[in-house]
């Protein structure tokens, strides 16, 4: 599933980080780089430690935990503390797919890769090029968000960024870990918790929307590992 997640942060909370990405210090991104994707990779990053980085990458976090579409996509375990990226003056990541597993830096912890997240910084219409391109199940999906909002797609994706022609494209991206690692399965509880929503507000104390939240749970408890 490729899901867009809108207003992850508020826009007040946007302009602060993209003031404070504005004026941080970048390095090459091929300082998180795997094997594979070093070869593929011109863009620059914040380090995992840069203060700034730790601070935003915070705020997302708490941000996140509390967005109930969020939380009912990723149903997440564990969030990567995330990292942040620049490309400019022709700069992309060819075709690749992320790590399985990731240690943080900062944290020591380790986490597998059952999501990839996007958090955009920078507005379409600031740069030309810049899109990510995922190799989704149903084809392929080009991706260009409107700032504070975030792409939400399995981290299992061949996936890439066009080079960006014009302007700078800053980002915001990490991994989560699930509670539930399959794909299909997550999807499957996402829409379920997406219909049940949307009878409950109907009526709440329908019978059948008691009966399919135990069918929910049983469910999550059968495939959830925490
Ligand atoms: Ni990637």
């Amino acid at each position: 599933m490729l899901l867009q997640i809108p207003d992850v942060l508020t826009p007040e909370e946007t302009a602060e980080c993209r003031r404070r990405l504005e004026a941080a210090t970048w390095i090459d991104g091929n300082a998180t780089a795997g094997h594979q994707s070093r070869l593929a990779k011109r863009n620059m990053q914040l380090a995992e430690d840069d203060p700034a980085a730790v601070e935003m990458g915070g705020l997302i976090a708490s941000a996140l935990a509390a967005h109930p579409l969020f939380v009912s996509a990723a149903l997440p375990f564990k969030i990567f503390p995330p990292l942040f990226n620049k490309y400019e003056g022709g700069q992309n990541f060819g075709t690749h797919v992320d790590n399985a597993i990731r240690r943080s830096r900062v944290t020591g912890d380790q986490i597998r890769t059952d999501l990839s997240a996007t958090l955009f910084f920078s507005d379409p219409d600031e740069y030309d090029g810049g899109e990510l391109v995922v190799e989704d199940t149903y084809g392929v999906q080009r991706v260009k968000l409107r700032k504070g909002s975030m792409i939400l797609y399995p981290a299992s994706s061949l996936h890439h960024v066009t080079p960006v022609t014009r302007g700078a494209r800053i980002a915001s991206f990490f991994w989560i870990q699930s509670m539930v690692r399959d794909d299909g399965c997550r999807t499957l509880l996402f829409d379920m918790d997406t219909a049940i929503q949307r009878l409950a507000a109907a009526d709440p104390l329908d019978a059948s929307v008691v009966q399919l939240t135990g069918v929910y749970h049983n469910l999550l408890r059968r495939w959830a590992e925490v």
